[in-house]
């Protein structure tokens, strides 16, 4: 019998994190490094649908998954979309080279090649719609209060200019660009900063507002650079973007220095990129100096690196 496989890449938020949970526009890019493979083989005559991820040492019957398993609650959701009571006996693996809990859409992701593949296995394969409102779903287990960014950059794999409530608009890069991703080995907290900034904003709604807007700014400014080809204006604009996020309580000594690091290194612009206080930084980079760059990070503590080109 053959086995159906779909694959989600990673993703980074370029600018407009946290002041995208407030209505203002998010610029988010798949990171195509590192990805989730969903692999489910169907096992004619077995007894049950089995659900096999290494990574968080999941190996189990599905409906033996904790009702708050994220997993579960994807599958449950195929089942419900698709109008069927169970699943067939089958195996699903879940591969991925995607560090948790760093930014990088981990769980958005598995959530996504899980749909994919399972919903093909059920012979009726989910549209991107379908999908990426599932992962929605899922996605607020997660992270208590999310955007939705996530899951749209992750399901279209491909830039995309992402305003909460609005349709999805993908969008030309017209000239590629090079950056280098820093993590810091320190999980990301989203959840937490998330609900931080919520706390703020409830204390201080006019700062907040103020800075919100300040940022959704800087996001429409960088669209148009993208669009227009001009992507080294980006650089000042993620400097700027960074500055307002430290004042936000998001960023942390470790995301701080990466950034300066690739800074001094070169870096045309330097930002930490996600909720903060840990997980992934960005910067832009000339490609010839990439290396150089990822140096200078890697020396200043981040734990991995990642060059990626963004195109399309
Ligand atoms: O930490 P990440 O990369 O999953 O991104 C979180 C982005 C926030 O804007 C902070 C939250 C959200 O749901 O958009």
């Amino acid at each position: 019998m053959p086995a159906f496989t779909a694959t989600a890449p990673g993703k980074i938020i370029l600018i407009g994190e946290h002041a995208v949970v407030y209505g203002q526009p998010a610029i988010a890019v798949p990171v195509n490094q590192v990805q989730v493979r969903a692999i489910v083989t169907p096992k004619p005559g077995g007894k049950e649908f089995r659900v096999t991820a290494p990574a968080i040492g999941v190996d189990t019957p599905w409906d033996h998954l904790p009702p708050e398993s994220p997993l579960r609650a994807a599958l449950e959701g195929v089942c419900r979309t698709l109008g069927v009571r169970g699943l067939p006996a089958g195996q699903l693996k879940i591969q991925s080279t995607i560090p948790v809990a760093a930014g990088l859409g981990s769980g958005a992701a598995v959530s996504v090649a899980l749909l994919r593949a399972v919903s093909a296995f059920l012979g009726a394969p989910l549209t991107d719609e379908q999908v990426n409102a599932l992962a929605f779903e899922v996605e607020k287990i997660h992270h208590g209060t999310p955007s939705g960014i996530d899951n749209t950059v992750v399901t279209y794999a491909q830039p995309v200019y992402f305003v909460k409530g609005e349709p999805v608009q993908t969008f030309r890069v017209a000239a590629p660009f090079t950056l280098v991703i820093g993590d810091t080995g320190l999980p990301a907290p989203t959840k937490e900063t998330v609900g931080d900034v919520r706390t703020g904003w409830q204390r201080d709604e006019r700062r907040y507002e103020r800075m919100f807007a300040a940022l959704g700014s800087l996001t429409r400014a960088a669209h148009q650079a993208i669009v227009a080809g001009h992507p080294e204006r980006l650089g000042p604009l993620m400097n700027e973007a960074h500055d307002w996020l430290c004042e936000m309580g998001v960023s942390h000594p470790k995301l701080d220095a990466l950034v300066q690091a690739a800074r001094e290194a070169g870096a045309l612009g330097a930002k930490l990129s996600g909720g903060g206080r840990g997980g992934n930084m960005i910067a832009l980079v000339n490609p010839d100096q990439a290396d150089a760059i990822s140096l200078a990070m890697r020396k200043a503590g981040a734990v991995n690196t990642i060059t990626t080109r963004v195109q399309g």
